[in-house]
């Protein structure tokens, strides 16, 4: 059934991203097979996750199901195989559309249940010029595909004809994913604003003796509250050290007075579009001289990066403007030492910072799209989303390269990160998620109650 929280299903941007889809293919026919379900332990399975690349050219919701799209067959370019209705199925595990309701509701020329996948895939790819797949991705669909291509060749010094290579359908169709319609946009905003409307609770809850997951179970709860699935990803609520390991997610320790506390959180809609959310702050309400610092530098570079993002800039440069941020400010601080450009070169900076600045962001947080094309960075185009998320992390997990000074104790222990959700706008960009604070004064507002 259609989730209340989504918004209706808009029937023709769907048909008009797949018609896009099918220009772009040529004379291949594509086979695109949505996610199953996946177990998490024993016969209980983890909530369903459609795949992005199936959802944004159907729109449907269901498990298990295959997309065809059939450039060399006009009549019937779209072709949909589901769960049929089956009422002692739907009584344990809920409504299903069938082939009835992929037909009406979500465009498909034709219908088919899923079992008759093996016996209707080689007729549907008869004539096609080559066939799109993505392999290593399916393994319930992969040898389907294989055979069917299989049994073409095997026909071909009779038959004349049969699909020439089998070609990967992500750069054709991750393209457009990149590039995100005002529809879109929409939907990334809704996604920001709740996840910042999150991090503004958890900021307001956050105190010494509170654990980790309290302060998760507040902003997971807003996610819900709000309509969304839930978390995009694994929420990192990471107080102290713990915000030095990039992917902390056992939030699980108390919040100790005097500690920075690190939460990087955002939700995922309805409709799947995701917020990407970090923000630092100190658990006391108080920064220390150190994390004073270090927060003030992060947030320059931060916002240098964000500033950076335009059309026809590059991620690549977006990351070079954080990374000159930081070593200067590293460099003042005692931090590093040598000159400016001879740490960048070198890399001398990478027991601070060890990631990248920011990725695009979209129907998946690390959404797809080439960030170079060979030797070329991709230019920043309107409607273009990326997070700029730079960091410092003070720990002793890598060592400090030759040359660079020992981290006093005192820096130790403090991990910092600033995302922001960014659009890339006509003029330059929009920051999705600034009603997320971020000043060093709003870190610093006063516990509440
Ligand atoms: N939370 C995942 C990321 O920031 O990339
Ligand atoms: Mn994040
Ligand atoms: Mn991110």
């Amino acid at each position: 059934m259609p989730d209340p929280f989504a918004p209706p299903l808009d029937r023709a941007a769907f048909a008009d991203r797949r018609d896009r889809f099918l220009r772009r293919l040529g004379g291949a026919a594509a086979v695109i097979p949505a996610a199953p379900l996946v177990t998490h332990h024993a016969d209980v399975e983890h909530p369903f996750r459609q795949t992005s690349d199936f959802w944004y050219l159907t729109g449907f919701d269901e498990p298990g199901a295959v997309a065809l799209f059939l450039p060399h067959q006009p009549d019937n370019p779209f072709v949909l195989f589901v769960a049929p209705k089956q009422a002692s199925a739907e009584v344990w595990n809920g409504f299903r559309w069938g082939c009835e309701g992929a037909v009406a509701e979500f465009g498909a020329a034709v219908a088919h249940p899923i079992e008759e996948l093996a016996q209707r895939l080689p007729g549907y790819l008869d004539g096609a010029e080559g066939i799109a797949f993505r392999v290593g991705r399916h393994p319930a669909v992969e040898p389907l595909v294989l055979k069917a291509w299989a049994a073409q060749l095997d026909r071909a010094p009779r038959s004349g004809r049969a699909a020439l290579g089998l070609v990967a359908p992500c750069p054709l169709l991750h393209e457009l994913r990149l590039r995100k319609s005002p529809a879109e946009l929409e939907r990334l905003r809704e996604a920001a604003r709740i996840s910042a409307e999150a991090h503004e609770l958890a900021r307001q809850v956050a105190r010494p003796g509170l654990n980790e997951r309290q302060v998760q179970a507040v902003i997971e709860h807003h996610f819900l509250e709000q309509g969304a699935r839930g978390p995009a990803y694994g929420s990192i609520v990471a107080g102290g050290d713990n915000a030095c390991v990039l992917h902390y997610t056992a939030n699980n320790a108390t919040l100790r007075d005097g500690d920075l506390l690190l939460i990087d959180a955002g939700c995922s809609l309805a409709d799947y579009y995701n917020g990407d959310i970090t923000r630092t702050f100190p658990v006391n309400g108080r920064f220390s001289g150190e994390q004073r610092a270090l927060y003030t530098l992060v947030l320059a570079a931060q916002e240098a990066a964000v500033s950076a993002v335009r059309p026809g800039a590059t991620a690549e440069g977006v990351h070079d403007t954080a990374v000159r941020v930081l070593v200067e400010g590293l460099v003042e601080l005692g931090l590093l030492q040598g000159s400016i450009d001879g740490i960048i070169e070198q890399g001398a900076y990478r027991h601070l910072y060890m990631h990248r600045t920011g990725h695009w962001l979209g129907l998946d947080v690390h959404d797809v799209g080439a960030y170079r094309l060979g030797e070329h960075p991709v230019q920043l185009e309107t409607g273009m989303v990326l997070t700029v998320e730079p960091g410092l992390y003070l720990s002793d997990r890598l060592p400090v390269p030759e040359g660079q000074p020992a981290i006093a104790p005192r820096w130790k222990g403090i991990g910092i990160r600033i995302e922001d959700d960014v659009a890339v706008s006509e003029h330059g960009h929009e920051v999705l998620t600034a009603a997320a604070l971020k000043s060093v004064a709003a870190m610093e507002q006063p516990l509440a109650g």
